[in-house]
């Protein structure tokens, strides 16, 4: 019996008994088989959700991108690492050997360490999906420099927010990105963030889109140049297992964005064993993954995942709309896909168009669909199924977080049979349970609950960037003894789980984790609003959409609310960028509070979402006069 290549239910069974009965001897066969480690560990695991601590293969030593990367060149040397697909389909496609990426990682090694980077560094990576930005990333690795790669659709004031809470030394960019027809002027974002950065001493500047930048001098050089003199060959950093890898960004209900903290070992074993499980990852497939790696997804099965494997990954830069909506499928004939793993809302936004986008294209090379972000609804599935997959390509509807590092419940394909809107079975090593409102553990099925996982799994986020105590109250503190993920669930009798949404005031739009406070902040800015609230409502593409309560200021002045909502929306891009608008904005001159000054949230859902059948008891609100009027206006 392998961990590896389940082959059928009762084999997946087997692994996942044995992975719950001895967690450490199952996690310690995955990570004695398959990777180089520069010295073996004292203790398998070690744990604490009190604390919380948290600790996978401690004393173990090794270098992450020596497992990526220089473990490969003897069978894989000449073999294609990364295929970048440029945005325009008339540029060529670039075969990235791992030869080449490996003296590309350890030119940039060098660039790095010139620049004055040491282990240990913040490195904040601010770029469009091109080749630099996977050299960048792995290059922060090797050398032990901590990676924050900041999604490039955020505005000025969110890249400073996540640069400053790191304390990032050096920010490396590109003069701008190409995205669809459109060309975005990066540096120029960059150069404004910086404004309010003293952190930052240095700027390593990308060449992509030729378009004239200001160059700071002593701070921002260009890193063609620099790569072209470097020396070829870096030794790698070696590094403990628990050593921070990178700090990635999430959106929390509250407050500043959370810069969840992943560590090296525990990381790289259990993304490296979940593209190969999850994905049935075969020598020679060419596996996709549609997502950015400003996410957790391209970071753990664009980059990491693939790489540890020895696989070919693809690198897309572009948008799946151009030059039209055919896009996804022509790039799969092209480049022969394997394994395509993309985000509901994209395949609900392409489901739109017409099928002979999809019908133009052979698409009998794939194997395996994925999909990730967020629910994926029964009508996107059977699309993907019967278009996509032609009836014949399982779909894994993968369950996961920033702070689970990998994928956690899922199907594996040809094992676990599928039921569209599941995402079916935790991953062997995976303790799923589900907590009812008094806090206490649901056990038998069916059951409807609070998705909570009770066990450590190897690439579990051990801390929040500067903030262990946030860690601790977000995730380990409402339940006793359990990692608590934020999202609901019901198990079926099968022992299936669907995710049915998250639970707090996280809203997740267009498969982007979005907190609400900082949405409202930014509409409190405007000069001519008071007060506002912010929820999600069903949307057909975009999955859940943002409506906005807004209380203006009383001024006596008449204001054109059209004016307004641009204003408001123009706001929000550049306090946090264009993902987070509000697709309506109701003006009301009150919000339904409870006595203690609460916004009952639940009452604005429920009109957001047209259901005023049930808003419950309001007679305890400070202000039922105030719902009346909201719901006669609703839009
Ligand atoms: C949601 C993305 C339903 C969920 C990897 C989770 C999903 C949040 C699914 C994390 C899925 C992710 N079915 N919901 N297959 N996958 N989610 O941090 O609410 O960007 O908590 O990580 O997305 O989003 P994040």
């Amino acid at each position: 019996m392998s961990n590896y290549h389940i082959k059928n239910l009762e084999e997946y069974y087997q692994v996942y008994r044995k992975s719950v009965r001895d967690p450490e001897t199952f996690w310690e066969e995955v990570a004695e088989e398959h990777f180089v480690w520069r010295k073996r560990w004292n203790r398998v695991l070690h744990w604490d959700f009190t604390k919380p601590e948290i600790k996978w293969f401690e004393g173990a030593e090794l270098n992450i991108t020596e497992n990526c990367i220089d473990r490969h060149l003897a069978t894989r040397g000449d073999k294609t690492a990364i295929l970048f697909e440029p945005n325009d389909p008339n540029e060529k496609a670039q075969h990235i050997s791992y030869k080449e990426l490996r003296r590309k990682v350890c030119q940039f090694a060098n660039v790095l360490k010139e620049k004055g980077i040491q282990k240990g560094d913040r490195v904040c990576i601010y770029l469009p999906m091109i080749p630099e930005l996977a050299y960048a990333v792995l290059a922060c690795a090797r050398i032990g420099a901590i990676h924050s790669v900041v999604f490039a659709g955020f505005s000025a004031s969110a890249l400073a927010t996540r640069i400053n809470d790191s304390e990032c030394k050096m920010v490396i960019t590109s003069d701008g990105s190409f995205r669809g027809n459109k060309t975005i002027d990066l540096k120029g974002i960059v150069d404004e963030a910086l404004e309010s950065c003293p952190s930052v001493t240095s700027v390593l500047v990308a060449k992509r889109t030729q378009t004239t930048i200001a160059m700071k001098a002593g701070r921002d050089y260009w890193l063609e140049p620099l790569m072209e003199v470097a020396y070829k060959d870096y030794v790698p950093e070696v590094m403990d297992a628990e050593d921070p890898l990178f700090i990635l960004y999430t959106s929390g209900s509250t407050g500043m964005p959370k810069g969840m903290v992943h560590t090296t070992g525990g990381y790289m074993v259990y993304t490296a064993y979940t593209f190969k499980n999850v994905f049935q990852y075969r020598e020679n497939d060419i596996f996709w993954c549609t997502a950015d790696i400003g996410w957790i997804t391209g970071h753990s099965y664009i980059l990491y995942g693939p790489l540890a494997n020895g696989a070919t990954t693809v690198l897309f830069e572009g948008v799946p709309s151009y030059p039209d909506f055919g896009r996804f499928w022509q790039i799969i004939e092209k480049h022969k896909i394997t394994q395509f793993y993309t985000a509901p809302t994209a395949i609900r936004a392409l489901a739109k168009e017409k099928l002979d986008y999809v019908e133009a294209y052979d698409l009998s090379s794939l194997k395996v669909l994925g999909t990730v972000g967020e629910p994926i609804n029964e009508e996107a599935w059977h699309w993907y199924n019967d278009n996509v997959g032609k009836g014949k390509t399982p779909i894994v509807d993968t369950w996961w977080q920033t702070e689970t590092g990998g994928i956690m419940i899922s199907p594996i394909p040809f094992a676990t049979p599928t039921i569209p809107t599941f995402a079916t079975l935790p991953l062997p090593g995976i303790q799923p349970c589900l907590v009812d409102e008094d806090n206490l553990e649901i056990n038998g099925s069916p059951a409807n609950g609070k998705l909570c996982i009770k066990f450590p799994w190897p690439s579990m986020a051990r801390s929040i960037w500067g903030n262990h105590q946030r860690f601790r109250d977000t995730y380990f503190s409402t339940f006793e003894n359990k990692y608590f993920t934020g999202d609901g669930a019901l198990r079926d009798n099968t022992g299936y789980y669907r995710i049915t949404g998250r639970v707090d005031d996280v809203i997740i739009v267009s498969g982007h984790n979005l907190g609400t406070a900082p949405i409202e902040d930014a509409v409190n800015e405007h000069p001519a609003v008071a007060e506002s609230a912010i929820v999600g409502f069903p949307h057909d593409v975009k999955g859940n959409a943002l409506y906005g309560y807004v209380i203006l200021k009383e001024t006596g002045e008449v204001r054109n609310h059209d004016n307004l909502r641009k204003e408001i929306n123009q706001l929000i891009t550049e306090k946090i960028g264009p993902i987070a608008k509000l697709e309506k904005i109701q003006f009301t001159p009150g919000l339904p509070k409870t006595r203690s000054g609460k916004i009952m949230r639940r009452i604005l859902r429920k009109i957001a979402h047209k259901d005023t059948s049930d808003l419950g008891d309001t007679s305890t609100l400070l202000n039922p006069e105030v719902v009346e009027d909201i719901i006669k206006n609703a839009l």
